[in-house]
């Protein structure tokens, strides 16, 4: 066993942080504030290679490993969460999904520039009344012959209003149950097709998550993705990869929290010390440090299983559940450590706290983990 990271990983690693505290710290408190979404950061991220990480290279990707993946989204999340689902979306659930499910005109018209940044994508699995229970979604795709007309409202879409490129799964036959459900590739600008309103959000204010509505919205045959009936297995297995990006941003949020916390608790002084010389404080700091090297070790794991094409999927999602209560636990400390401070914006602490708490809902909330891994162990 090696836990030694290679020199293509540090580099990987170095160039995110870089990017981090260069570009995204500046304005992270304005654009949580105003709720802008980071436009130009994300540009720059296409830029740089991590808006399709894992992509072939035939595509413009950047052909590298998931490991590589979790250690750019941490050192991304330490900073901004909100440029990091944007990140983690466009690469774990779009592009992944289209390189490795995807017809090769599919991957030439769309992965290609997905890969790059210069577009973006979103996923739209999750509905008014279904999120969880993804299979009672009720869009429809009706089977016209040549195009599927699609018919319905999705909700809480990530990149809703910045993307280009959707991955849209719906019924085409509800008798068949999951089998009935499709996933298709439908365009912005498609006739029909429109951006509803935008929410307002505790955490990751700077993403935009919007409503989506489909009234007869026709999509070409060529655009569904793999046979007919896949769309539910596409999503679930998309999905588990996603798990695997939403655990490192978990990880991320948690050991940006830490590392300020530490920081603080050298600087400030009370009785006469540092507080980090308080037994109380500096406690709190090595449960902190422990639990996110378990977190880490984790996402590691999961993500080795997935470059050596083991199953990954309860790997993937003990990853998320532990990472996520992972990020809740450490950002409340982080802000206790920082006192009164700690409960204003210019500590960055209390944006953590509230970008964690989405870490535990979305991509499958905390209770579905715990499905998919009781349904493991006990099979
Ligand atoms: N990996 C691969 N396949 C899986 C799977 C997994 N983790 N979980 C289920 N499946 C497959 C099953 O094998 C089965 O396929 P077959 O019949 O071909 O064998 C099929 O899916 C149906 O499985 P179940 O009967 O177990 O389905 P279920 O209705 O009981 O639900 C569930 C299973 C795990 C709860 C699933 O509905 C689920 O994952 N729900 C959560 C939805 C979710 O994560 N949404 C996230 C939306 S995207 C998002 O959130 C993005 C973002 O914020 C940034
Ligand atoms: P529900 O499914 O109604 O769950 C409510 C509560 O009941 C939860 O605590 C849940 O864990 C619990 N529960 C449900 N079923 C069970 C059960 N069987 N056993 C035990 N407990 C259960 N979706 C997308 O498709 N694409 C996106 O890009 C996307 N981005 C998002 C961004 C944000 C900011 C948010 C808030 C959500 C996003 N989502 C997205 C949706 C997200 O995946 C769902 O909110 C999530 O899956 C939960 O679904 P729900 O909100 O309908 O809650």
């Amino acid at each position: 066993m090696n836990f030694q990271l290679t020199e293509e990983h540090l580099a990987v690693q170095a160039a995110a942080r870089d990017f981090a505290q260069n570009d995204l710290l500046p304005g992270v408190i304005e654009r949580d504030t105003k709720e802008i979404f980071p436009e130009e950061q994300v540009k720059k991220m296409g830029q740089l290679g991590f808006m399709g990480m894992m992509v072939d290279p035939k595509y413009n990707g950047g052909g590298m490993d998931t490991i590589s993946y979790i250690l750019a989204m941490e050192e991304i999340s330490k900073v901004d969460a909100s440029a990091s689902v944007c990140m983690s979306v466009n690469n774990s659930l779009v592009c992944w999904g289209l390189d490795k499910y995807g017809t090769e005109a599919q991957k030439e018209k769309y992965l290609s520039r997905l890969a790059t940044g210069e577009i973006i994508g979103a996923f739209c699995l999750s509905e008014p009344e279904a999120g969880s229970d993804a299979t009672s979604q009720r869009t429809t795709a009706e089977d016209k012959g040549d195009y599927y007309l699609i018919n319905g409202t999705k909700n809480w879409i990530t990149n809703g209003k910045s993307a280009s490129v959707y991955l849209v799964i719906a019924h085409t036959n509800k008798d068949k149950g999951h089998k009935g459900i499709n996933a298709f590739i439908v365009e912005r600008g498609m006739e029909g097709f429109v951006v509803g309103k935008k929410e307002e959000k505790m955490g990751i204010r700077g993403s935009d998550t919007h409503s989506l509505m489909f009234q007869d919205v026709k999509v070409p045959k060529e655009n569904r993705i793999g046979e007919d009936g896949f769309g539910f297995n596409f999503a679930m297995a998309t999905l588990n990869g996603g798990r695997i990006g939403i655990a490192a941003q978990a990880l991320g949020i948690a050991s940006g929290a830490y590392e300020l916390a530490l920081k603080y608790s050298k600087e400030r002084k009370a009785f006469g010390k540092e507080i980090s010389q308080h037994q109380g404080i500096a406690f709190k700091l090595a449960d902190m440090a422990t639990q996110i090297e378990a977190a880490r070790l984790l996402c590691l794991k999961a993500a080795w299983l997935k470059d050596n094409k083991q199953d990954f999927s309860l790997a993937g999602a003990m990853a998320k559940l532990y990472a996520s209560q992972v990020a809740m636990d450490t950002t409340v400390e982080a802000v206790q450590v920082h006192g009164g401070y700690g409960y204003v914006k210019e500590y960055h602490v209390e944006r953590l706290m509230r970008d964690a708490k989405i870490t535990q809902i979305y991509e499958g909330t905390s209770e579905i983990q715990k499905i998919v891994i009781s349904r493991s162990i006990l099979k």
